[in-house]
Parts: structure tokens; C-alpha cells; sequence
């Protein structure tokens, strides 16, 4: 109860979703959605999601449900995907950045969907929530995650932070973009194209990666989800060399490296932290920012990873790293 009134109160309260947690301010208090702006300093344009409590919330901020996010909702919500749709004028303009679509998901973690309907038990009806990361850096997939980011502030800018464990899928929703005339994928989650197109019915348009030139999705510039460490993507075998001919340099002093891979290289070098990477893709994605997170705190400055397969489960887990590897 705590929290929805702090929300109502135009606060921002940051809060677990299955996905990665959120920083959460009343969808219909522009005041409140501009303070998100400002705490992740992501500029202004950038749109955030709401978040409802269920299908029918979402008729507060759509103009039309279109039948095919209709056939997505029923399939996949409360769950880990975003549908953006015409929004409705006048309602929620700040978390829209300013755009005539609206980004709608209900999430199924219980403390969200908890905060959701106590929330609206007081007057409210969607709560606008990015990741809680700075612009640009890891998203967070634990309360302690949040805590670091933003309680070392002199100035927190959360009311509180709501601890629900650690988010279980691990990377963000899958969006799609259902306001044209056929779906297109904006951005890759736990979701497989087939399971998409089944839900459909019709075939999914995956848009190329980082369009820098539509800043529309952060999430989609291609650098992105950036840890401290450079990262690099290597297959097993350019991996094997590598770490091979590290190991036989003398440590002392040297740069820690991390090694991220399924197929782990054997080594002795006391500056090299490996950490196996499990052989599941939804395992992967669960851990993935944690694990980055882990590296960073070890004080890793380069970071190994090995490819992942060229699979569609593995295509939320692969953009991820991919944007990562872009940002160094
Ligand atoms: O899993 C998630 O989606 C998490 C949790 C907290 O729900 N949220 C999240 O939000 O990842 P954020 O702001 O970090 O990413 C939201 C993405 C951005 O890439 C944003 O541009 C896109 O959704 N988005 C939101 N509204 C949009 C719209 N109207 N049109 C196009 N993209 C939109
Ligand atoms: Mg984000």
C-alpha cells in the first residue's frame, strides 16, 4: 500500500517484474514520468512502457487494440512481452515520449501484479516502468542492483524499492510493434519468433538491429546494456586460443579478463576469472545480467564471451551481448 501511494503521490518506486526490475512512476502523472527521465538520464523522446494490471487496463491508454496484439495479449499476458499500439490522444504523453503509440505490458510477477491492483484500488491505472539502470548500462535483475545504482546517490530519487527476489526470465520483454499493418519484432526476449507467429497466425517482421537513426527503441540502439568491462563475442575455438596464449603470459600485474563460455578453456592464470556458461538459453538469459554485474564488481576489465548459438532461443540472450559487445 506504501508503494501505490507513493506512486499516487507522483514518487517513483522501483519494482520486480519477471522480466528485470522497474522504475515505476504513475503512467498518468507527467510530472512523475519526466522524474524517470531524469533519474535514468535517458533523453526525452525515449518512451517507456506501461505497465497494467490486466488486458482490460490497457483500454485506459489504447485507441484500438488491433487483432493481432489482441491474439498476443490473450496467449501471452501477464508475461514477458510488450505490444505497442495506437495510444489514445491526451492520455499518458511523457511516458509516450511524445509519440502517438503507447508501449502496454502486464507483467505476471506477483509483487507487480500486487502493486498493480492496489494501485488502481486508489485511482490509478498504469504504471510507466523502464529498466532501473542508468541510460546505456546493465539492466537489473535484483533489488541489490537497484540499491547500488541508486541509493549511492546523495540524492536517492526512489521512494522505496520493493524487493520480489530475482527476476526469473532475466532479460526484457520482447516487443511488438502492432501498430502498423503486420507485426514487427522491436526487440527480441524470451519469446521464439514460432511461438510469435503461432499466437498470430501471421508471419513476424524482425527488424534489423540498431537503427540509430530511430531512437524510438533504446533498447534497439545498438550499443547498449553496457557493462564496465569491454566486451568481446568469440567462438569457442578463437576463445581456446586466446585464453591459451594469456596463460602463458606471466600474470603479475596484469589486466583481469573474464571468461563467459559453455565450452570453458582450461587455465591456471590466476588474472583470468572463468565462469561457465550454462548450456540452456533461458538459463543463460536468467543469469546474464547478474553474471555481467558479477564481472564488473570482480573488477574485470575485458570480458570473453563465447557466441552464442545461431538459434532462435537464443536470439533475446545473443542481442544482449551483441549490443554490449558494441559499446566498448
Ligand atoms: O521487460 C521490460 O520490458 C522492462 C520491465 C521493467 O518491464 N522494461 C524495459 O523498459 O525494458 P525500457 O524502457 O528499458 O525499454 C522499453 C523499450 C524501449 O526500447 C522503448 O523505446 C520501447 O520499449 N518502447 C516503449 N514505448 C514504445 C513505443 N511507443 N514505440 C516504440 N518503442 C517503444
Ligand atoms: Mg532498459
Amino acid at each position: 500500500m506504501q508503494a501505490a501511494q507513493a506512486l499516487k503521490q507522483g514518487q517513483l518506486v522501483a519494482l520486480p517484474t519477471e522480466t528485470v526490475y522497474g522504475l515505476g512512476a504513475d503512467a498518468d502523472q507527467d510530472h512523475a514520468c519526466k522524474a524517470i527521465y531524469t533519474a535514468k538520464g535517458r533523453p526525452a523522446g525515449h518512451p517507456l512502457i506501461v505497465h497494467v494490471s490486466s488486458p482490460a487496463a490497457a483500454q485506459h491508454y489504447a485507441q484500438s487494440i488491433p487483432e493481432c496484439a489482441q491474439k498476443l495479449i490473450h496467449t501471452f499476458w501477464p508475461g514477458p512481452l510488450t505490444i505497442i499500439v495506437k495510444r489514445l490522444p491526451g492520455v499518458a504523453q511523457t511516458a509516450a515520449g511524445g509519440h502517438d503509440t503507447i508501449g502496454l505490458r502486464c507483467p505476471s510477477h506477483p509483487v507487480a501484479q500486487s502493486l498493480l491492483h492496489t494501485f488502481e484500488s486508489i485511482g490509478g491505472h498504469g504504471i510507466a516502468a523502464p529498466s532501473a539502470n542508468r541510460f546505456g548500462r546493465l539492466s537489473p535483475t535484483t533489488a541489490a542492483h537497484v540499491a547500488q545504482t541508486f541509493d549511492e546517490l546523495e540524492h536517492s530519487p526512489l521512494a522505496l524499492i520493493l524487493d520480489g527476489g530475482p527476476s526469473e526470465v532475466g532479460i526484457e520483454s520482447t516487443i511488438i510493434d502492432c501498430s502498423r499493418d503486420y507485426p514487427v519484432l522491436l526487440r527480441p526476449g524470451i519469446l521464439t519468433q514460432a511461438q510469435i507467429e503461432k499466437a498470430t497466425g501471421m508471419p513476424l517482421l524482425i527488424k534489423p538491429t540498431a537503427s540509430e537513426d530511430n531512437p524510438k527503441a533504446p533498447g534497439t540502439l545498438k550499443a547498449h546494456y553496457a557493462p564496465k568491462a569491454k566486451v568481446r563475442l568469440m567462438d569457442a575455438q578463437n576463445l581456446k586460443v586466446a585464453v591459451g596464449m594469456l596463460s602463458s603470459v606471466n600474470a603479475s600485474n596484469q589486466t583481469r579478463i573474464g571468461v563467459y563460455a559453455r565450452d570453458l578453456p582450461q587455465t591456471k592464470a590466476k588474472h583470468i576469472i572463468a565462469r561457465k556458461m550454462p548450456a540452456n538459453a533461458k538459463t543463460v538469459a536468467h543469469e546474464l545480467f547478474a553474471v555481467l554485474h558479477d564481472f564488473d564488481a570482480q573488477g574485470v576489465s575485458l570480458l570473453w564471451v563465447e557466441t552464442p548459438p545461431d538459434e532462435p532461443e537464443w536470439l533475446g540472450v545473443r542481442d544482449r551481448l551483441e549490443r554490449a559487445a558494441a559499446s566498448g
